[in-house]
């Protein structure tokens, strides 16, 4: 919406929005105006490019200091202040594609707060204490504490416990109609368990799991369209769809946080009371949520989901707390249309700006050439990060990454850091950066790099000529999912590389003492410590020993489905196309790779040395395999179990027949869940996929290996 004031003489920019500086020349309170006008002018912008274009073209960091800055002035100089300000209404619009929907009760926000120490929390409950005029020696006030999803808000309306319209929040009097693309969305019941109330409106987030998102920008890449810059943005994409079945592509999650109109349900008397009813109905509610006292007990619950927020399958930007008693909430109200009863206090971004100082290309163990942009260094989802990936030349040129440039950079979870995009506005003039060029020999080998045709992705054609790839090889080789060297890192492996001692996998297998100790900052005992791991991991596992091959297309699951089916290593490399077919879950593409990988006769020979080195496992002939007792099953782990780690439980699970995914859906058979289980058992429980525990599930393997009855 534009702003009712006369546009700013200069255009708005970040900078004015963070120095809040007036001009000297001027008289003060014009300066102030002038600055009020610009601050404006650039929150209508950027919350146009974030509600209805979908293309944020700042971190919302930035957004929220220059909301800040506005607040500030605003606060000081309260005759600026206008009912069209940003400060003072929900911004939004409508787009034109959908059919606009006047919402009953408003959708309305709350207030941020910003200070993300537990000083934040502190602010809340003395604002509320005031306003409900307690005295100071009156007992703690009781809050639900929940996390704040980084998505959309929706409002789901069950009529007669029917779903009968889902709308997005648009200004938050009139959303868009989405049902068609919210019909598609499993997690969403479209019919609720034990309500039939003439009118129940849920309120919640709708949003992507950073899994579905990282893959769908795989396969967006992959296919050569257009990525998302983050899951809220990919959320929002699908949700406004005019097309429900691409939506029907792209899974959604979506948690329940509130209401909005209801008719015939009598609401529970607490906050955390009524969300265990809507949990009830079959409803999505997350689990990590709390009933808690005073400003502790909110700190408490602020300082436990920081440190988690990594580990959360999906984004979050802070927690939110609500005053528990609906009651008291009533009495608090509101105050410029957000409830004195609740706030959300936010952690550090997960998206930050930076300077691009310099694009390098990065070498993979198989050869991929990245570019990857160095950064000034820059404090993003709880690092500082001095490195982001761009992924491939055709990504990189779509965002047209240029040197000296102003780029978001995003960090979420364990996921590594990349350049989401670069903001135009803020490019320098002069000088004049030239486009990225891919190198056309391998910065590290000088090997010619080619690009598979058609696809995204440049390689060097060098293989283990070229040390990059042998350094990736040999720590992929040295990992413990594969032959498990420990104290085989990086930085040995780089010296090894280096300085030629190593040139193939079976070198390894050579060193004495004597060269080791040689290395730079090499001890003796790790020297020997080294040793004795190389020595213990010639005792192995044929899954082991051909995933630390490092064939293409052949993970860890793959590597163990092709022992299982051939038993031995000969016959897997005399294994002919269509006899690699024959193995389930192997196509066209993994069987190519093995024949490919084994008719390289130098590979073989790598085989044949390390085999003469000493490492060995123990082989047997297909047919004298045993049926596993869990084949066919897919398990997804989640939580923190009594006493197997996550990796143990898992061999325990795979070497039964199983195979463990990462998210659950109705494929899922089991979900194994410990404590503090997360969103991973709620959706179990809304698909009704059977939820194990540790006891669980060691019953069933105890179960599954007895020999069938004759
Ligand atoms: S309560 C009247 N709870 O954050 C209170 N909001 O401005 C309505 N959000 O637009 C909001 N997680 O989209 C609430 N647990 C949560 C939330 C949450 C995410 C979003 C919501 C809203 C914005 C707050």
């Amino acid at each position: 919406m534009p702003p009712t004031e006369t546009p700013p003489a200069t255009p708005p920019s970040v900078r004015s929005a963070t120095d809040a500086a007036p001009a000297p020349s001027a008289a003060p309170s014009d300066a102030v105006a002038a600055e009020i006008v610009a601050l404006r002018a650039q929150l209508e912008r950027w919350a146009h490019q974030y509600y209805v274009l979908d293309a944020p073209e700042v971190p919302d960091a930035e957004y929220d200091r220059a909301f800040r800055a506005l607040q500030a002035l605003e606060d000081s100089y309260p005759e600026f202040v206008t009912p069209n300000s940003p400060t003072q209404r929900v911004i939004g619009a409508v787009l034109d594609g959908l059919v606009p929907v006047r919402h009953a009760v408003p959708m309305l926000s709350i207030k941020t707060e910003t200070d993300t120490t537990a000083e934040g929390a502190r602010k809340f409950d003395a604002s509320v204490r005031k306003a409900l005029a307690l005295a100071a020696d009156a007992p703690a006030v009781e809050y639900t504490a929940e996390l704040k999803f980084d998505g959309l808000a929706l409002s789901l309306r069950y009529e007669r416990g029917e779903l009968a319209q889902a709308a997005t929040r648009g200004d938050g009097e009139t959303g868009e109609d989405v049902t068609h693309t919210i019909r598609t969305v499993d997690a969403i019941p479209r019919r609720l368990r034990g309500c039939a109330a003439p009118v129940l409106e849920v309120r919640g987030e709708v949003f992507m799991r950073r899994d579905d998102f990282e893959s769908l920008n795989e396969r967006q890449r992959e296919a050569g369209g257009k990525t998302f810059v983050n899951p809220r943005n990919a959320a929002a994409g699908v949700v406004r769809q005019l097309d429900a079945n691409i939506a029907r592509q792209r899974p959604l999650a979506f948690f329940a946080y509130g209401i909005g109109e209801v008719d015939g349900w009598d609401v529970p008397a607490t906050h955390a009371a009524m969300l265990d009813a809507l949990a009830a109905m079959g409803v999505p509610v997350d689990a990590d949520r709390a009933v808690v006292r005073g400003p502790e007990g909110l700190s408490d619950f602020h300082a436990g989901i920081a440190g988690r927020r990594n580990a959360l399958p999906f984004d979050i930007d802070g927690v939110v707390y609500k005053v528990n008693d609906r009651a008291l909430q009533q009495q608090l109200g509101f105050k410029s249309r957000e409830p004195r009863w609740a706030v959300a206090h936010k952690y550090p971004a997960q998206e930050q700006l930076t300077t691009v100082r310099g694009i390098d290309v990065q070498v993979g163990r198989t050869g991929k050439l990245t570019p990857v942009a160095r950064l000034a260094p820059v404090f993003v989802g709880g690092v500082t990060v001095t490195n982001a990936t761009l992924h491939n030349l055709f990504e990189l040129r779509r965002k047209d990454v240029r040197i000296g440039d102003t780029a978001i950079v995003r960090r979420a979870g364990d996921v590594i850091p990349e350049v989401v995009a670069t903001v135009a506005t803020e490019r320098p003039r002069h000088p004049y950066v030239p486009n990225f060029r891919m190198p056309r020999q391998c910065p590290v080998c000088g090997s010619d790099v080619v690009r598979e045709p058609g696809g995204v992705n440049h390689r060097c054609s060098g293989g283990l000529f070229c040390a990059a790839q042998r350094k990736q090889a040999l720590l992929h080789f040295a990992q413990r999912r594969a032959m498990d060297i420990e104290g085989l890192g990086d930085k040995i492996v780089e010296q090894l590389v280096d300085s030629g001692m190593i040139r193939t996998l079976p070198d390894l297998y050579r060193m004495g003492l004597a060269t080791l100790i040689a290395l730079e900052r090499m001890a003796e005992k790790s020297a020997r410590n080294l040793l004795v791991a190389l020595e213990g991991s010639k005792e192995t596992t044929l899954p082991r020993f051909l995933f630390g091959l490092g064939i293409r297309n052949v993970g860890e699951s793959t590597a163990r489905d092709l022992a299982r089916h051939f038993g031995s290593l000969d016959a897997l490399m005399d294994a002919t196309p269509e006899q690699l077919l024959e193995v389930a879950d192997v196509g066209p593409i993994v069987a190519a790779s093995v024949r490919t990988f084994f008719d390289q006769p130098h590979n073989r020979e790598v085989v044949e040395q390390l085999r003469a080195c000493g490492i060995h496992w123990q082989e047997g002939a297909p047919a004298e395999r045993p049926v596993l007792p869990l084949a066919g099953k897919t398990f997804v782990l989640t939580g923190t179990l009594p006493t197997l780690t996550r990796d143990e439980a898992k061999d325990l699970l795979e070497a039964a027949g199983a195979k463990v995914a990462s998210s659950v859906s109705k494929k899922t058979d089991y979900v194994v869940a410990g404590e503090e289980a997360g969103s991973k058992l709620e959706k179990a429980r809304t698909l009704g996929v059977p939820v194990l525990d540790e006891p669980g599930l060691q019953a069933l393997l105890a179960d599954g290996a007895r020999p069938p009855a004759a």
